[in-house]
Order: structure tokens, then C-alpha cells, then sequence
């Protein structure tokens, strides 16, 4: 008997910015065929050709689809969610809450009803927060709800710190925590350059200099595009995880994930270092924070978990 044996797929929910863009890394670099969905008509379908045109001049022969319809998303290993609004100025958090809430609800249902064993990547902001929709709405165990943050945060800062120190990225780790926003911690004491610690190399006032552009690296680049948010680091960010997830790596990657107690957490999606496998989370790292590092996690968690106070609010508890 022949056995067909078939490449993985990778579905992205909106094809904007971020999603397509991650469309093409996976499919340029042949991890996987990919089904582009958009709410707008003839844009996911118009990325997706204009992508596949260019695999006689890159040479892959990986597929990706374009479409506006949810049953093409069936048997999708990972669904990754960009779907929704970005921040605009005058917009305030909770409108932004607001509208991509609604949003986000809607694309779980039909994840849940489409792609019932897959594994979601919640990209939206606020991500923390749209994770808990998903988690709530697909009723999926934790495991295969892993959101992005901490990947694109830690990149950043491993970019700053190799750029302060003039040494290759490949030297650097980084590790940040926390929610993916203002609040977000980096881990001075777990970031080393060639394996000596930030602190043994850059003079505090430097290092403090580079946690704050760290913190406010979404923010900078927006200042500098005006009318878009960063697409290209997060559009890595996720191609890293989703590597982890289908070759079954074992990668330690700093993801939003729901806490059940570790950390000192209950109930909220944080940012954590979690190893992530072909099962998705398999494991949360459980790292020894200092004092001031655990209460400025603990102050991250209750910003995050003030947030799902409000979704409740605002989603009648999920009940519908
Ligand atoms: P974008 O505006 O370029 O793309 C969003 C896309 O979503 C649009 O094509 C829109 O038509 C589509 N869309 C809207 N409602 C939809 C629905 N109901 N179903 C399907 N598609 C729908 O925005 P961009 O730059 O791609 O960012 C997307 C989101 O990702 C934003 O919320 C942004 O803030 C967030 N983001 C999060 C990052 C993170 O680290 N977690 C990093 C970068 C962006
Ligand atoms: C970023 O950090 C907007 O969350 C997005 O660039």
C-alpha cells in the first residue's frame, strides 16, 4: 500500500500585516503549507498568489491558500491569530478591548468548530488578554493555547544588548517575562552575552537605558511608521515558536500561557519561558526570580488579571 504522506498545515487568521508576512516565512522556508483567511474580500486571496508567484524565483514548492472561508482552516496543525485592530492613536485600551474582544470570539468559534485539534496561537493585542478568549471560547486545554509575546520582546532585547555590546546575536540570550505590554519584566539575571551575565558587561545606567527601549519597543516603531505597527520581528517571533511546535524541538521560548499556580499565578495568561513540542506546551520553566523580579511579575499578572475582569464583564462571563 502507498502511503500519501502530507505536509503539515499552518492556518493564520487575518492577512494583514502580520499574518501575511508570517504566510510567507513559513511557506519560503518550506516549514509547512499554509491557509491565509481574511475577513476582507480578495485580500488573503491576492497575498497568497502574489506569494506563490514568487516560488520559482526562491524555489520552494509549498502551498498557501487564500480564502474567506473557515472550512479551509480543517486539519490544521497550528492556527495562528492576527486577526483585528492594532492600537490607533485616540483609541483607548478598552476600546481596543472592545472591538478585537468581538472579534476574537467569533474566530474561536469557528477555530473550535473548524479546527477542533489544533494548536492556537493567540498574536492579537491586548494578547494576553485575547489568549484567555480563545482559551475560554475553544474550550481547549491549556496546551494548546499558547500566545506571543515574550519571543518578540526577548528578540528585541537581545537585539539592543547585542547592539550595545557589538557582538553577534547569536551570542546573546535573553529572557523576558511578564504581560506583553508596559508591564512586561526583563530578566537581567537570566540574559547573558557568550554566557556572562548583562550585568558583568554593561554599566547599569546603560542596562537600564536598554530595558526601557526593550519596554517601549512596540511603541518606537510605531512612532516611526505612524500609520503600522512591527511586523517583521513578530512575524520571526511566531515563525520560531510554530518551528518549535512541528519539528517537535523542545525550544524554550518565552510564550503567554494560562497559569495554574506557578509562579505564584491563578487564571491569567502571562508571559513565561515554557518549552514548546509537537504537543504545544510542554512544560512551563519555573525559573528562581529574585524578590524585586517576582513582585514586578506579580504586579504584570494583576494588570492582566484586571483586563479578564473586564472581558467578563463585557462577554457576560463567556455564558452566550
Ligand atoms: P493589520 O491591520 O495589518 O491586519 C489585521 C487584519 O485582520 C486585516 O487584514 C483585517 O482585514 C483582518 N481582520 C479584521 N477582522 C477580521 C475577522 N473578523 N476575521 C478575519 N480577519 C479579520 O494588523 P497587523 O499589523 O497585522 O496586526 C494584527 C494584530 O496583531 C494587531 O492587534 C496588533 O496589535 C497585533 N500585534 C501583536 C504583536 C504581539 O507581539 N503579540 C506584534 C505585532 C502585532
Ligand atoms: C509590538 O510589540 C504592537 O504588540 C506589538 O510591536
Amino acid at each position: 500500500m502507498r502511503i500519501v504522506k502530507k505536509r503539515r498545515r499552518v492556518s493564520i487568521i487575518g492577512a494583514g500585516n502580520v499574518g501575511a508576512t508570517t504566510a510567507q516565512k513559513i511557506v519560503e522556508n518550506g516549514l509547512a503549507d499554509v491557509v491565509l483567511l481574511d475577513i476582507r474580500d480578495g485580500v488573503a486571496q491576492g497575498k497568497s498568489l502574489d506569494i506563490l508567484e514568487a516560488g520559482p524565483l526562491m524555489g520552494f514548492d509549498t502551498r498557501i491558500v487564500g480564502t474567506g472561508r473557515y472550512e479551509e482552516i480543517a486539519d490544521s496543525s497550528v492556527v495562528v491569530v492576527t486577526a483585528g485592530f492594532s492600537r490607533k492613536p485616540g483609541m483607548s485600551r478598552d476600546d481596543l478591548l472592545h472591538k478585537n474582544g468581538e472579534i476574537i470570539r467569533d474566530v474561536a468559534h469557528n477555530i473550535r468548530k473548524f479546527a477542533p485539534d489544533s494548536i492556537v496561537i493567540p498574536v492579537t493585542n491586548p494578547m494576553d488578554l485575547m489568549a484567555y478568549v480563545l482559551w475560554r471560547v475553544t474550550g481547549f486545554p491549556r496546551e494548546r493555547v499558547i500566545g506571543m509575546g515574550g519571543a518578540l520582546d526577548s528578540s528585541r532585547f537581545a537585539y539592543f544588548l547585542s547592539e550595545e555590546t557589538r557582538t553577534s546575536v547569536s551570542n546573546i540570550q535573553s529572557l523576558v517575562m511578564g504581560g506583553h505590554g508596559d508591564q512586561m519584566v526583563p530578566l537581567l539575571d537570566f540574559s547573558t552575552i557568550a554566557g556572562v551575565p548583562v550585568r558583568k558587561m554593561i554599566p547599569a545606567e546603560r542596562l537600564e537605558a536598554i530595558v526601557n527601549r526593550t519596554r517601549n519597543g512596540g511603541a518606537e516603531i510605531v512612532h516611526l511608521m505612524k500609520d503600522s505597527s512591527a511586523y517583521f520581528a513578530p512575524a520571526a517571533a511566531i515563525y520560531s515558536m510554530i518551528e518549535s511546535i512541528l519539528h517537535d524541538r523542545h525550544r524554550i521560548i518565552p510564550s503567554s500561557v494560562l497559569l495554574e499556580g506557578e509562579y505564584g499565578i491563578k487564571g491569567a495568561f502571562v508571559g513565561v519561558p515554557v518549552r514548546l513540542g509537537n504537543q504545544g506546551l510542554e512544560e512551563i520553566v519555573q525559573l528562581p526570580l529574585s524578590a524585586e523580579e517576582s513582585s514586578q511579575l506579580a504586579h504584570s499578572a494583576a494588570v492582566i488579571a484586571e483586563g479578564i475582569s473586564a472581558l467578563k464583564r463585557l462577554f457576560n462571563d463567556f455564558s452566550a
